[in-house]
């Protein structure tokens, strides 16, 4: 097992200096997943630069390589892929393995639904854990046998061809599950419509229209024909608004820290995490806005300042649905009390992440009550202490920002999988000034 420890202050002198820098980050998670598995179903050959070479992506390439489609790996972030069109798929010779991914499992699922042939997706022990009858329901509905050993994977897909239209009206706001639909929707015979109960990120979305698929979406609603194919095209990947995330907070929680983050995806279905944090008193100014590849890329300026602590809005809450580990942090930091419900959704992550965040900032010394569906976190000073990450990247990389401000070390145990989505975030952690030093592994 490989821990971290993160020390207070900013720089490794005696006298603690504010966070500060610049810095880019790697490619988004989500937009690389989407990149790989719509690049392989695009007839022709598509460059994808930018791409995020964390563990999870990296199992989302392996599993579509089983199905037959060529990927090279021309750099790290840089994959170039023969699309083999929506029909050109090949059956697996083995279970595809997505390691700790949802969102490889959930939305290849999709793809997978419309095969003539039958395959099997397996998991890590996280994994096999998290709700997968979300996907199986429309799937069904639409005409695949999706089984799964209650609720969970191991999922056994046998694909229908056509599968039938949907108008689905799912009960989870998920941008998970509304890419299954659509990507099953590819193979359907009608029309596909999807109405979620919240807006999610519509990266898969802008995706399949910037390979010249129709499709029409706003308002918690999106809608498109089956059947249609796409043209391949090159994807420039956005900095991970996620991984973000952590250098935001940090810089927002340290006195006189101020810190540039260049190249950022701003997606407007991402970005809820601003806004809490503007309306904490954070200083935070976007600039340079431009279109990546279908998508909105900013430079971010933080500063340093004071926070107050605030009832989160709940909607809200889907727009930051990754963020919330570090922002749990901003909220230790704060003056007063900081309220989060309408968050059930956080249980069902890599970890059940309102248990973890709790357990973990009561060890350093913070009122933090977690509620069936959020959290009530009272600011305090942050101590010292050994907190658990359950394995679970965000809640990890949420503690080593949390020692910058903290009154002593904060070890964090178990941070392997920092690797499935920020594999260089102890690199870009030191640059900034903060203290991360990896373990030797147990
Ligand atoms: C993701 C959607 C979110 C998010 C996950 C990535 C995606 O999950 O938590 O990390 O890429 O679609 P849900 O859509 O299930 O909320």
């Amino acid at each position: 097992m490989t821990d971290l420890t993160a020390h207070p202050g900013g720089s490794w002198a005696c006298h603690p200096a504010p966070i500060n820098g610049e810095l880019e980050m790697p490619g988004d998670k989500s937009i690389s997943h989407r990149a790989v598995l719509l690049a392989s179903l695009a007839d022709g050959l598509s460059e994808i630069r930018g791409f995020l070479p964390g563990a999870d992506c990296v199992a989302t390439i392996a599993a579509m390589r089983s199905l037959g489609v060529q990927i090279e790996l021309v750099q790290t972030d840089h994959l170039r892929v023969h699309g083999v069109g929506i029909d050109g798929l090949q059956a697996p010779g083995a279970p595809l393995d997505m390691g700790n991914s949802g969102t490889g499992m959930r939305l290849l699922a999709g793809v997978l639904a419309g095969q003539s042939f039958d395959s099997i997706l397996t998991g890590d022990e996280s994994l096999s854990s998290r709700p997968m009858m979300r996907i199986a329901a429309p799937l069904r509905a639409m005409g695949a046998l999706v089984e799964t050993v209650d609720g969970h994977a191991p999922l056994t897909i046998t694909g229908r061809q056509p599968l039938q239209p949907i108008r689905y009206l799912s009960p989870v706001a998920s941008a998970q599950v509304k890419s299954a639909v659509l990507l099953a929707g590819l193979h359907a015979d009608g029309e596909v419509i999807v109405v979620e109960p919240g807006v999610t990120r519509d990266h898969t979305e802008r995706m399949l229209s910037w390979l010249g698929c129709e499709i029409d979406f706003s308002n918690q609603r999106v809608s498109m024909a089956g059947g249609q194919r796409l043209t391949a095209r090159d994807i420039d990947v956005p900095g991970d608004f996620s991984a973000a995330a952590f250098f935001i907070v940090a810089a927002a929680i340290s006195a006189r820290g101020e810190i540039v983050l260049r190249n950022i995806g701003v997606n407007p279905t991402r970005i809820g995490l601003l806004d809490m944090l503007t309306m904490m008193g954070a200083d935070i100014a976007l600039s340079e806005p431009r279109e990546l590849g279908g998508e909105l890329v900013s430079d971010i300026r933080i500063r340093g300042s004071e926070l107050q602590g605030i009832d989160v809005p709940p909607e809200l809450v889907a727009l930051a649905i990754d963020e919330f580990p570090v922002f749990f942090i901003a909220a230790a930091c704060a003056s007063g009390t900081t309220r989060v419900s309408g968050a059930k959704e956080l249980r069902h992550k890599e970890s059940d992440r309102i248990a973890a965040m709790a357990d973990g900032l009561t060890t350093l010394g913070i009122a933090a009550r977690p509620q069936d569906d959020g959290i009530v976190i009272s600011g305090g000073n942050l101590g010292s202490g050994v907190v658990r990450s359950h394995g679970d990247h965000r809640i990890a990389m949420a503690f080593a920002v949390a020692a910058t401000v903290a009154n002593g070390p904060v070890r964090i145990d178990d941070v392997a999988n920092v690797a499935t989505s920020f594999p260089n975030f102890v690199e870009c952690s030191r640059l900034v000034g903060m203290r991360v030093q990896r373990l030797e592994p147990r």
